[in-house]
Order: structure tokens, then C-alpha cells, then sequence
């Protein structure tokens, strides 16, 4: 059998001790099939972001064929579904938004069905009538431009990519879009020639004269874990199992920048065991793309931002591998559980990167992690959404993408952390290992996950040091948080005084930023207050900040640029807008705009800038400006 099936069949016997494994048949395909029902068989927790019902009926595998056409921006397609359903199931329950559907068959045969009223960001339940009998069921369907997970970026060589997580998969497949809700499958794909497909399955490497390529994933995968991109894409192998893909122009620089991807991949499976999806791989996406990294099973999506020419960014592709453990392979339950997919994997990032880059440069990381969970913290407790720096998340009636903010990722690290910190690494790593293995391909929610850890880490004693509840269930950051220690950042940390105080300094030239790395001049442009038109100006004319490649280094410059009206930075604002749509940086840049009251400056940018912005990111910047509006 294949090797990656191999590690699943390892990982669920792993994690089957405490169901009855007794039969121990060699036929390993029976043993795949007997996972899956497993699976389907799992009793799920209630998801207040869809509308299926998979303890009644639940998909288990999808036949995916579908055309993509860029002259109209649609793909045409039909999903063919295995079902597994209870003898009492009346009816399936799918989750579409904005999808036209022509034809539903169960078991091959045609049959009515029904379209539910659209519910903001929930879409629509696409109701099917079965009854036990039913095994099969085939949709065929139309995605247009309403679909909000889609970016279709024209041009000579046009590129298309789509991004599921939260609940955008509705938009443009029909699904049972939970979390918990796994499915193998496969996909045939029909593009313009001259252009490859992929997606987050077994991947061609080279194009093909038809334009057709057939994919395959045999581990099972949440719906926002499906994905595809097309466009004129290279390959290039960087190790054995790892590789990029890239538009021409990008692949070279690709290949150099993350050219410690196999490097990476090893320190993870030295840290919390096996990489059980085969190849880890990783796609360079038009700058439009509205994220930095999306964990997309054997092909993390990337912005291209983080090609700095120094791999001083790769920390993101740490990220999206450790997803291939958390996340990917123990899944939240639902998106109120979205700290155990995003703190264990900041988490598990900083391992790599401290295994990879060494302690100094993670601890950097961690102090710029733990700025961005106060600054976020202040925010919404200004904000008066203070409910949301809970690590639980309460999120049902709302777009689960008001809670993916910085306390799932930083508030979720600190936490982990601490409990490294109180039961000592090898315990804490020994314990994280477990945890993987024996919840492989399965939900976890946080109440669970709180039963694990003090059934098999963290005592009484312990808690009263930790203190667990405090930390998921209370809001802000608890007073025991983890202290981050880093000689260059204190040594930052005094330039910074210096520079604001002014005295110290006899010239600019005092400060080592020329020798800094992203980390240290991050870090200073975050955290300096003397950021005045003539601060800026000293600061640019000795260094160019305006002109830095490094785009996390640029944002911040811009950012604060913004606030001083340092109009020399004026032009380079707007290309950064123009070209780059990744969310966390566009939505802050308007923001300044917003605060300083450049509104006007805000409207031309946006109103030029828009059409190019995937969903994600003009509906952020849609709400940013209407509220301005609202208040003129
Ligand atoms: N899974 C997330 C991206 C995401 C979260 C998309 C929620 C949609 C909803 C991904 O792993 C991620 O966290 N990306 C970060 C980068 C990371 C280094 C913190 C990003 O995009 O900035
Ligand atoms: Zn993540």
C-alpha cells in the first residue's frame, strides 16, 4: 500500500485505544475503509456555522470533475459525493453560497431538492430528500463570481486561486462545510491550455499539452481544507519531499528562499513525530492573495511578501508545515476552538524555528508575538469585545471571521508555553507527541482538549501555577505569562529609548540598523514614539526605509509614515495597496489613514485598489470604510 496510507492506518491504530481494535485483518485496504467509517461514525458536536446535519447524513468522499473558465470566471462542475446516513435520514443537508445548482441524483437518479433562505456569511442549506438506501449523490453546479472563496486574476497568463477557511468552501463546492466533517477525494480538472492546476491533493509537476490534470487525496480533509489555484505555474524541487511552485518570473527566487523547507520538515517530525501526508510542498500565490500562509494539506497557499531575498520571513512556512500536525490532523471542533488549531501552531513554528534558526531568533519572534497580543488586546477591549480575548471563542450568530485575531495565535502560544515552561520540555514534548498521534484525523474541542491535558501532563499542583481556566476562559493576558528573553532585543529595546529621548544620540548613524536583521528593525519601528515628518525623514535618508524589500519591514514603515504624513512616503503607499492584498497589512494601513484623517486619501486609494482584492480582504476594508462614512 502507499506509504502515506501506511501512516494513516498507523496514526488511527494510534489513536483507536479506546475503541475495540480487536479484528486484525491484513487486508490493509478493508483496514482504509473500516478508518473511514470510523470516522463517518464519529458522533460530532454541534456547528453553529452549518447548516448540515452529519450525525444524520454525512458525505465521506467527493468525485470532483469540474471545467474552469477564466473568459467568465465560473467553474463548472459536478461533485459526486459517497454518503454514509442513518436509517432514520429523511434528507441530506449541504452548505452552498451563492452556488447555482442545475441537477441533484441520488443514486443515480434525478430528484427535486431544495435551496433554504440565504443567511448572511452562512449562505444557504441545500436540502436533498433520501432515505437509507442512499449512497451516492451528485450535484452539478455553477460557481460564478459570487463565489466569495474564488480570486480570479486576469491577465496574458491569468491565475486563479481559491481560500476556503472559515466557511468560503460553501462558495464554490458543495459540502458539508464543519470542521469535523472529513472527506477523502478526487478531482479531474479542465483549465485553458498553457495553465496548471493544483490542489491541496497529489499535485502534477508540469503542464500538459489538454489542460487536464487528475488529482487524488486519500487521507480524509475538512471541507476548509480544499483547495485549488490555477495558473502558469513551475515546479522546482527543493528536497526528496518538498518542493515550490511559481509563476516564472517568481521560481528562482522561490527556490532560494525556501530552500530550508526539507530542513524545516525534518525538525518537525524530530519534534512531534512522522509528516504523514506524503509530500509537503508550497505554492507562491499572486500578491492579491488576502493571507500569508493558508495550511492547505501537501501545498501551503503563500503570499508572495514574504520573498525578502533572505529567507528572513520563512517563520510563515514553519507555520503552515506545523498545520500539517495541528489543524490538519487534529482539527477544531468547530471555529470556537480556533486557538487549538492557531496557538498550537505558533507554537510548533517557534520549535522549528528555534530548532532550525536557534533560540535567538524564535525569542525575537516570540517578543514580536507577544507586542501584537497586547496591541490586539487593547484594541478590543476599546473595542468593548473584550468576550472575544477569551482562548474559548463564543462565535455562533457572528462571522466566525471576527474571532481569527491574535489571541488564537499569541494568547494560544503564551499558553502552551507556560505549560512548557511548568512541566519542563521533555514531559511537555512527549505529551504534545501523544496528542497528535492519538487524534489523528479527529475533532478536538477545547473542554476535551482541558480533560487530556490534566488527565495526562498538568496536576493540581501544576494548575495552580498554570492556572488553565484563567487562561482559556478569562479575558486578556494573565500575569503568569511566560517572560521572553532575547539579549538583541534589549538591546533593540535601548536603541529605541534612546531614539525617542533624543539626547543619547548624537546622530542617526548610532543606530545599527544597517546590521539589524527584520527582526530587530521591526521591532524598532514598532515600538518608537519619535516618529514625527522630521524623524521619518532623518530615518530615511540614512537608511531608505521607503525603499526596503523587506515588505513586513515596509508595512511598518508605511503604517507609521501614514500617521506622520510623511508624504515622500506617499507614492510607495499606494503601490504597496495596489500591488498587495494580503489583510493583515491592508487593513492597518487604512486604518492610519482613517486615524490621521486622510480619509480622501483612503477613498482614491481604495476606490483603484478594490477590484483587485479577494473578498476577504475588501469586505474587512468594505466594513473599515463604511463605518468612516456613516460618521461624516
Ligand atoms: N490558517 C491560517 C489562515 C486563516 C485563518 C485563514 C483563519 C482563514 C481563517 C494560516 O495558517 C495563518 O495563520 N496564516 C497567517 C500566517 C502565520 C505565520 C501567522 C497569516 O496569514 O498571516
Ligand atoms: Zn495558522
Amino acid at each position: 500500500m502507499k506509504s502515506s496510507l501506511k501512516l494513516i492506518a498507523i496514526a488511527l491504530s494510534l489513536a483507536s485505544t479506546s475503541c475495540d481494535n480487536s479484528s486484525k485483518e491484513n487486508d490493509t485496504s478493508q483496514r482504509s475503509d473500516k478508518t473511514k467509517l470510523m470516522i463517518a461514525n464519529t458522533k460530532l458536536a454541534r456547528d453553529p456555522h452549518t447548516y448540515s446535519e452529519p450525525n444524520i447524513a454525512r458525505v465521506t468522499h467527493l468525485e470532483w470533475d469540474a471545467v474552469v473558465d477564466f473568459q467568465n470566471h465560473a467553474i463548472m462542475a459536478t461533485a459526486v459525493y459517497d454518503i454514509e446516513v442513518k436509517p432514520e435520514a429523511k434528507r441530506i443537508i449541504f452548505d452552498i453560497n451563492g452556488l447555482h445548482i442545475s441537477e441533484v441524483k441520488v443514486n443515480g437518479v434525478a430528484t427535486g431538492f431544495e435551496i433554504g433562505p440565504n443567511s448572511k456569511y452562512l449562505g444557504e442549506p441545500l436540502v436533498i430528500p433520501i432515505d437509507s438506501s442512499a449512497k451516492k449523490v451528485s450535484i452539478v453546479y455553477r460557481a460564478d463570481t459570487a463565489a466569495d472563496a474564488l480570486l480570479w486574476v486576469d491577465g496574458e497568463k491569468p491565475f486563479l486561486f481559491s481560500q476556503s477557511q472559515a466557511i468560503l468552501g460553501r462558495t464554490w463546492m458543495p459540502c458539508q462545510d464543519s470542521p469535523g466533517v472529513r472527506i477523502t477525494y478526487n478531482a479531474r480538472v479542465k483549465v485553458p491550455a498553457g495553465l496548471l492546476a493544483l490542489m491541496s491533493a497529489e499535485n502534477p509537476q508540469k503542464k500538459n499539452e489538454t489542460g487536464e490534470y487528475t488529482f487524488k487525496m486519500e487521507q480524509p480533509i475538512p471541507s476548509y481544507l480544499l483547495a485549488l489555484a490555477v495558473g502558469d505555474i513551475e515546479f522546482r524541487p527543493i528536497g526528496d519531499r518538498t518542493g515550490v511552485y511559481a509563476v516564472p518570473s517568481v521560481i528562482e527566487a522561490a527556490a532560494k528562499e525556501f530552500e530550508d523547507m526539507q530542513k524545516m520538515v525534518e525538525a518537525a517530525e524530530q519534534l512531534y513525530g512522522p509528516y504523514v501526508w506524503g509530500r509537503y510542498d508550497l505554492l507562491v500565490l499572486p500578491a492579491a492573495f488576502p493571507f500569508g500562509g493558508m495550511e492547505n494539506p501537501r501545498i501551503t497557499f503563500a503570499t508572495p511578501t514574504i520573498l525578502a531575498g533572505d529567507k528572513s520571513l520563512v517563520a510563515l512556512v514553519a507555520h503552515e508545515l506545523a498545520h500539517s500536525w495541528s489543524g490538519n490532523l487534529v482539527t477544531n471542533s468547530t471555529w470556537d476552538d480556533f486557538w487549538l488549531n492557531e496557538g498550537f501552531t505558533v507554537y510548533f513554528e517557534q520549535r522549528i524555528m528555534e530548532a532550525v534558526y536557534g533560540r535567538e531568533t524564535s525569542e525575537m519572534l516570540a517578543t514580536i508575538s507577544r507586542n501584537e497580543l497586547d496591541a490586539t488586546i487593547d484594541q478590543l477591549t476599546k473595542d468593548t469585545m473584550a468576550v472575544d480575548t477569551k482562548l474559548k471563542l463564543s462565535l455562533e450568530g457572528r462571522n466566525p471571521d471576527d474571532g481569527m485575531t491574535d489571541i488564537a495565535y499569541n494568547k494560544g502560544y503564551f499558553f502552551l508555553r507556560l505549560i512548557e515552561e511548568t512541566a519542563g520540555r521533555e514531559k511537555f514534548d512527549s505529551f504534545i507527541k501523544n496528542y497528535f498521534s492519538g487524534h489523528a484525523f479527529q475533532v478536538m474541542d477545547t473542554e476535551r482538549f482541558l480533560t487530556y491535558l490534566r488527565d495526562q501532563l498538568v496536576t493540581p499542583d501544576m494548575d495552580k501555577i498554570v492556572k488553565i481556566d484563567e487562561w482559556v476562559y478569562g479575558e486578556g493576558i494573565p500575569s503568569n505569562a511566560p517572560q521572553v528573553s532575547s539579549a538583541r532585543v534589549e538591546s533593540v529595546n535601548e536603541f529605541v529609548k534612546k531614539w525617542d529621548s533624543k539626547q543619547q544620540l548624537s546622530t542617526v548613524m548610532d543606530i545599527p540598523w544597517n546590521n539589524w536583521s527584520y527582526e530587530e528593525r521591526y521591532l524598532f519601528l514598532s515600538q518608537i514614539q519619535r516618529k514625527d515628518f522630521t524623524a521619518m525623514k532623518e530615518m530615511d535618508n540614512a537608511w531608505a526605509v521607503t525603499k526596503s524589500t523587506n515588505k513586513e519591514v515596509l508595512f511598518k514603515w508605511l503604517e507609521n509614515a501614514i500617521l506622520a504624513k510623511y508624504t515622500p512616503a506617499n507614492d510607495e503607499v499606494e503601490a504597496f495597496l495596489l500591488e498587495v492584498g494580503r489583510r493583515k497589512f491592508v487593513e492597518p494601513l487604512f486604518a492610519a489613514m482613517i486615524q490621521s484623517g486622510q480619509v480622501k486619501m483612503a477613498k482614491e486609494i481604495y476606490a483603484k485598489a478594490r477590484p483587485g482584492y479577494h473578498s476577504v480582504t475588501s469586505d474587512t476594508i468594505d466594513a473599515l470604510l463604511a463605518g468612516v462614512w456613516k460618521g461624516e
